[in-house]
């Protein structure tokens, strides 16, 4: 089935702790980390300490999202700092290639992803060596995002090659997912949904009850 993965972005910092109890009694998996630098993306987010930091108390797996540019430079430090999975943007490398390379020589889960306006043909060569692809629905930097609804047929030619060729990656969509939409999402064929806003907007016991329950019904 389907899993649903909260983006901290969205949480509230101040009660950080105690919002990562309520999603792990929540019975949710998997936590997705977003990480800015200010030039790939216009903003800024949180780096390596609050990684190390939320990981000392929190058992759940750090997916974490690196809208940075030239992300080889950090893997090894994202690694150390906790990370499960490290997602990568193919427009944010000179060379996808060599970045896999070096995601390879850690025990991490390798992604790559792609913004909106970025056509899915550039993962070609790259999909035998990846365990997850990241479609994102929004442009990235931001949380509250509308999704843009063309992104969907990416997750839906992912699944179709990965069918076609038995690649295993997982297919992960980012940005704009709502209780409206998700259902749609996951029908595409998407395995991990990110959702920041709608889960931390609000009772976040409710809001992922009410999302989990949206995916049981789309499986
Ligand atoms: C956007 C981030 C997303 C963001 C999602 O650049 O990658 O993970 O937190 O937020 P929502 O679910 O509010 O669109
Ligand atoms: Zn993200």
């Amino acid at each position: 089935m389907s899993e649903l993965a909260p983006s901290i972005l969205s949480a509230d910092f101040m009660r950080l702790g105690e919002q990562l109890h309520t999603l792990e009694e929540s019975g949710l998996k998997v936590l997705h980390v977003d990480v800015m630098d200010g030039v790939f993306v216009p903003s800024i987010s949180f780096g390596m300490p609050v990684i190390k930091s939320i990981r000392t108390g929190c058992q759940m797996m750090f997916d974490v999202h690196l809208m940075i540019k030239e992300p080889a430079r950090y893997i090894k430090e994202f690694v150390e700092a906790g990370a499960d999975s490290i997602t990568v943007h193919v427009e944010a490398c000179s060379d996808i290639g060599e970045t896999i390379t070096v995601m390879k020589q850690y025990p991490v889960k390798r992604a790559l992803s792609v913004n909106p306006g970025t056509d899915v043909n550039v993962l070609m060569p790259y999909l035998d060596q990846i365990d997850m692809v990241l479609v994102m629905g929004v442009e990235p930097g931001f949380g509250g995002q509308k999704l843009i609804p063309e992104t969907l047929e990416k997750v839906k030619k992912l699944d179709q090659i990965r069918r076609e060729n038995g690649y295993d990656y997982l297919i992960e969509f980012d940005g704009g997912v709502t209780r409206d939409n998700l259902c749609e999402i996951i029908q595409n064929g998407t395995d991990l949904a990110v959702a920041g806003t709608a889960v931390f907007r609000g009772n976040i016991r409710e809001n992922v009850w009410d999302l989990q329950e949206v995916i049981a019904g789309a499986s």
